[in-house]
């Protein structure tokens, strides 16, 4: 059972664990770096780490299209299951075995509120062991925290972290994430999308090979993936 991890552009991922699609943070519609069908793109679960436009995005439309079961903190579950959407809460440090895997959240030192304006709880951040003890580090949005160190601990095979800066870590402290982190691969994320967010991401992954010890950087254009 492989798994295949594909970057749509600013947070956007799609997991491919064994038979199952996992979509994570799916904003596609106004997103200037995504060309997805919204329409056809396929999901059986969506994995949402907060309430912000850029990641809850398209989730109702496309959850509402598949029947896709949506995880997120009991806040933004709320939230969206009042729009007939199908939703499973969780909560910071809570895991759960669903059929694609273990997920548990993590800290996330960012904010929640939703489009509306409604509170969305605490960001979060994913932690996916698959049942191939595979396990996928997904940040979300956040800045630096030494916890990261104990995130690691856990032996992560691929961490997705943002170094867009501004809203996130910038490249410096993502680097120092890594360091904490330690983990085998990682894809950076959450950058390019506008100017705000602009960074070199291929002298970030050259930054890792030669300051992060043994992690392999890997730099992904929208729509292309890694498989594990
Ligand atoms: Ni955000
Ligand atoms: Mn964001």
């Amino acid at each position: 059972m492989s798994l295949k991890v594909t970057w749509f552009g600013h947070a956007a991922l799609g997991l491919e664990v064994g038979y199952f699609h996992v979509l994570v943070d799916p904003f596609f519609t106004g997103s200037p770096v995504s060309n997805v069908n919204v329409d056809t793109i396929p999901a059986d679960f969506i994995l949402v780490t907060h309430g912000h436009g850029d990641h809850v995005g398209d989730t109702v439309a496309i959850a509402r299209r598949t029947g896709a079961t949506v995880i997120a903190v009991y806040e933004v579950a709320n939230w969206l299951a009042a729009r007939g959407v199908q939703t499973h809460a969780q909560h910071l440090g809570g895991g759960y075995r669903h059929p694609f895997g273990h997920l548990k959240l993590t800290m996330a030192l960012h904010g929640s509120s939703l489009p509306d304006g409604s509170y969305g709880g605490n960001p979060a951040g994913f932690l996916l062991t698959t049942e191939e003890d595979k396990k996928v580090y997904i940040a979300g949005d956040t800045g630096l925290f030494g916890d990261m160190r104990l995130i690691g601990e856990e032996g992560i095979d691929l961490a997705v972290l943002p170094i867009g800066d501004n809203f996130t870590m910038g490249p410096e402290d993502a680097l120092r994430a890594v360091r904490l982190i330690q983990p085998r691969h990682v894809i950076p994320i959450h950058y390019g999308t506008w100017d705000v967010i602009e960074q070199d991401a291929r002298r970030w992954v050259e930054r890792v090979k030669s300051e992060c010890g043994d992690t392999k950087a890997h730099l992904l254009k929208p729509g292309e993936s890694l498989t594990l």
